[in-house]
């Protein structure tokens, strides 16, 4: 696992946006795989930048959402169509036809998560993956438990993630409580990860993600098995890893950064 420590979210941002345009160079159909919530805002910001810019096209790029909720309406603004659509679809200037987000609203839900699935294989597979983490360790809304081996699929939601996303809904508006989601297996085939984390109260997940026993209790530790991880973190977030100095280290003392620490 790479692991690069930055100053502020702003260079989460970039640092994070030079390895995905430097990992999707050149491939004629990009799949990336895309996080929702407000960690990856920076990169897609950034992405948002570089497009204009003419660095990157992402016109032809398809894309793939980790997750969305079941029992919400898809044309609700919270729903993870919609702010896909406003915070990847729109900025990134992708054509909307290509981007797919798992239905969380299929009569037959465990039907259309393994058309999901399929979707992904279809497509070749996701070249660039997304994530972030949340506060109890999880990636997509794969909760601590949750099978490293798993496919897309229905989950529940923690008491601790519906905490967590309440903040995005408005008063008296329930969090809902089951999601569909990819799954851990499905995530690892992706050909790289790049992972984006701010604040402080992400440190500890961070801390048993990088340094901690591989455990479906921290489902994040997953990553140490890929052969292709990235993770960017701001001070705050790095702030409880016992590496920290080595992780510096390692971006200092070598130009390219690309090729270290993994
Ligand atoms: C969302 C997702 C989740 C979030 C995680 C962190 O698509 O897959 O794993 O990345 O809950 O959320 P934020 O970034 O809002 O703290």
């Amino acid at each position: 696992m790479e692991v690069v420590i930055c100053s502020d979210e702003r260079q989460v941002g970039e640092i994070a946006a030079d390895r995905v345009i430097d990992w999707l160079f050149g491939l004629p159909t990009p799949v990336l795989g895309l996080a929702t919530g407000s960690s990856p805002i920076a990169l897609y910001e950034e992405l948002a930048r570089r497009a204009v810019l003419g660095d990157i096209d992402f016109s032809h790029a398809i894309g793939f959402a980790l997750d969305e909720y079941v029992g919400i309406d898809p044309e609700h603004e919270l729903s993870y169509k919609q702010t896909i659509r406003r915070t990847v679809v729109e900025p990134l200037r992708m054509n909307p036809a290509r981007v797919h987000v798992p239905d969380g609203s299929a009569e037959d839900l465990a039907a259309a998560a393994a058309e999901y699935d399929r979707a992904i294989k279809d497509a070749g597979g996701v070249d660039v993956q997304v994530l972030g983490i949340g506060s109890n360790g999880h990636i997509g809304f794969n909760e601590p438990t949750s099978s490293f081996a798993s496919r897309t699929r229905v989950k529940t939601l923690t008491q601790r993630t519906r905490d967590d996303n309440a903040r995005f809904f408005a008063e008296g508006e329930q969090v809902p409580t089951h999601c569909v989601t990819q799954g851990l297996g499905t995530i690892m085939e992706a050909k790289h990860l790049v992972m984006v984390v701010t604040g402080e109260h992400k440190a500890d997940a961070v801390e048993a993600m990088v340094e901690g026993p591989v455990s479906a209790m921290c489902p994040a530790s997953i990553l140490q098995f890929h052969p292709s991880a990235l993770v960017v973190l701001d001070e705050a977030a790095a702030s409880k890893l016992h590496y920290a100095d080595y992780f510096r280290h390692i971006a200092a003392s070598k130009p390219d950064v690309a090729e270290q620490g993994r």
